[in-house]
């Protein structure tokens, strides 16, 4: 078996934390009292970009914008499947402006931006898993957005609700391992930290996913949920240690990426990616 799961080359957007900082409080990490290293930061974040690129991933950078110090989270920007970009509305007031800088970049790459009615943050809240979008709410994408994804995208979208607030995106509490197919074939499968969810949504997780792998609350709280998969090499913080145990004896490769200055944002590896899925 470990021999098995096949890495797929993958699309990454990202950008770079130039003017990354912690001033407001929207999620409990967050304390702007407590200072941020941004050179630190800085140094973690081109190694995360060096890694794709060494496992054979393309990365693309959008500019990063003064007065944005989120900004670096590109995955709550958007959701991008098939070729199609459904935009964001974020939930905090500062962080609003970022939308724009995004649908800049992706309308000059040629696409199109649906601008969501309801406060919706990407790819934080939606995740695309094999033949579902699963799709996060509680803290920020409201179940409005759900719907206006599942119309646009013509994709079921599966609502679950987030209880804790530690975990107030679904990407901090869930990753996908392997995509699977969109239609009926090879199902896809995902880790995931079951307390973060309500009772009802752990049971709809349990009952869409039978085999996937669960974190302890040690993984989730240093972010190890927030990891990105290609399918073999799962890049994620090498402080999740019970994690990539349980995900080595699956046949996946954990490689390790240290992330930990962003974790003051609330952020990290997988916040700081978008897929762009063609
Ligand atoms: N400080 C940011 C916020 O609270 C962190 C976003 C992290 N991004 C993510 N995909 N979970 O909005």
């Amino acid at each position: 078996m470990p021999d098995s799961r096949v890495p797929r080359p993958r699309r990454y957007l990202v950008c770079e934390p130039t003017y990354f900082a912690v001033r407001y409080a929207i999620n409990p990490w967050m304390h702007p009292d407590v200072p941020v290293d941004t050179g630190l930061a800085l140094l973690q974040w081109r190694d995360l970009v060096r890694t794709y690129r060494e496992y054979g991933h393309t990365v693309e950078n959008v500019p990063p914008v003064p007065g944005l110090p989120d900004m670096v989270f590109a995955a709550n920007s958007a959701l991008v499947l098939g070729g199609r970009v459904f935009g964001s509305l974020f939930h905090a007031p500062e962080r609003r402006p970022e939308s724009a800088a995004y649908t800049a970049w992706f309308k000059a790459a040629g696409h199109d931006v649906y601008r969501p009615e309801s406060v919706c943050e990407g790819e934080g809240d939606l995740i695309p898993a094999g033949r579902y979008v699963l799709a996060g709410t509680g803290f920020r994408t409201t179940p409005e957005a759900h719907r206006e994804a599942q119309e646009f995208f013509g994709v079921p979208v599966v609502g679950l609700r987030l209880v804790d607030p530690y975990f107030y995106h679904l990407d901090t509490a869930l990753f996908v391992l392997d995509p699977g197919e969109p239609g009926p074939g090879q199902e896809a499968n995902i880790a995931y930290y079951p307390q973060a969810f309500s009772p009802g949504s752990r049971e709809v997780l349990a009952r869409l996913f039978p085999d996937a792998v669960l974190a302890t609350r040690e993984d989730a709280r240093v972010l190890g949920l927030n990891a990105v998969s290609d399918g073999r090499h799962v890049f994620m913080p090498p402080q999740a240690t019970a994690l990539a145990g349980r995900l080595a004896a699956r046949g996946y490769v954990p490689v390790p990426v240290d992330l930990s200055e962003f974790l003051k944002a609330g952020g990290g590896i997988k916040c700081c990616t978008q897929e762009i899925r063609s």
